[in-house]
């Protein structure tokens, strides 16, 4: 498989954990058509842990729980392609899944044959229960490669959480995704945690294999598996505009049969979904902020686009209300070319121009604001 742009979809475990079945997945399919989330490009639907049966068959196949998905999963997969989205599904690089269902280690080849019969779309691999004498990179080859030669075209999201150095390595082994951190909470220490972290990562991710910064927790408001806390709107909306930004998957994680409008709309921000996939999958870089303290807790985050278009992004992650100040220099505008900046703010759709070459704003904590910048003459 290759891919251009960061997966979209949605995924059980943020929310549901081990209460999955075929009703439920068939519902969110449901709603992601209906909601118009498809419109704006979430596809995938990615069955996470806790699906298979404990035991294998006698054939040494996995076995979809029966009581869970009583019609098997190439049924499944038929109904989820009919309404125009792709089915993802999960296993794991070590002893045991996470939750302790049957892994793929040492049963790639086969388990890759079952996946790609069952005509799925998306394999997530996860790390749990690594034997101390494997290699990380070893397993995940393996797993590539199984996948590459199983007959069907199938997304490799690899989940290592970055452990070993992943971000060494990763491209060796043909995933398409990588996570780069350790899981996400629906609450802001745990976004903040994550964002900073990837800013060491910048450099590796982009086009064929993304930096994953793990399924969002916009809309879950404290409600589910990984619901402890839950968060402000703000910073829901914070963490979207981050992941956007950062080109990492989105992954949509709440109950999008309770979700809130505010949320829904989010998660539909047609201009940060467009920074998003922008094609040219360029690679994210600091700008530096003036007048202020400097700390990476305030930060200026820029990212070029394929129209010649930038994307910026100021972010106040600490806990008081913050100025931030960026000059137009910092952008690759100097005074004297004639050049300034059309700013369109992605939440409000204002456009502005920045005064005397200096891009201003008051934030609150843990708020952002985002703008797509059109180069113009001044
Ligand atoms: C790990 C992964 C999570 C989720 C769970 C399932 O913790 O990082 O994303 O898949 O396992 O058990």
């Amino acid at each position: 498989m290759i891919i251009n742009k960061p997966p979209m979809g949605w995924n059980t475990w943020n929310t549901f954990g081990q209460n999955i079945s075929e009703d439920l997945i068939l519902k969110m399919a449901d709603l992601i058509v209906q909601s118009g989330l498809k419109d704006v490009g979430y596809e995938y639907v990615v069955i996470d842990d806790c699906w298979a049966l404990k035991e294998r068959d006698e054939q040494g196949r996995l076995v979809p729980d029966p009581a869970k998905f009583p019609h098997g999963m190439k049924y499944l997969a038929d109904k989820i392609h009919a309404k125009g989205l792709k089915l993802g599904m999960y296993s794991c690089s070590g002893l045991m899944t996470c939750a302790k269902y049957p892994s793929s280690l040492d049963r790639e080849w086969v388990d890759a044959q079952s996946f790609a019969e069952w005509d799925i779309d998306y394999l997530k691999y996860d790390f749990c229960f690594k034997p101390a004498n494997r290699r990380a990179d070893e397993l995940y080859r393996t797993m590539g490669l199984a996948l590459r030669n199983s007959g069907k075209d199938i997304l490799f999201s690899a989940c290592n959480w970055g452990y070993e150095d992943t971000q060494k390595w990763i491209k060796t082994t043909g995933a398409n995704m990588w996570r780069s951190t350790e899981d996400i909470f629906d609450n802001w220490p745990k976004i903040k945690e994550i964002l900073l972290k990837q800013l060491d990562l910048l450099q590796s991710g982009g086009k064929g294999c993304f930096n994953d910064m793990d399924m969002l927790v916009v809309g879950m408001h404290g409600k589910g598996n990984v619901g402890l806390g839950g968060c402000t709107d703000k910073e829901y909306r914070t963490h979207f505009a981050a992941w956007c930004l950062l080109q990492s998957p989105l992954m949509i994680g709440c109950d999008l049969s309770k979700i809130d409008q505010t949320s829904m709309e989010l998660l539909k921000n047609k201009k940060l979904i467009e920074i998003n996939q922008d094609e040219l999958a360029a690679q994210s870089y600091f700008v530096s902020l003036r007048h202020a303290l400097v700390s990476n807790e305030k930060l200026g985050l820029v990212r070029p686009l394929a129209n010649g278009d930038l994307a910026i992004g100021l972010f106040n992650l600490t806990d008081d209300k913050r100025q931030l100040f960026t000059s137009l220099y910092d952008y690759g505008i100097k005074r004297g070319s004639g050049m300034t900046l059309e700013l369109e703010n992605c939440f409000t759709g204002e456009i502005t121009r920045p005064d005397n070459d200096v891009i201003w704003v008051d934030l609150e904590a843990h708020d952002c604001v985002v703008y797509r910048a059109k180069i113009v003459k001044a």
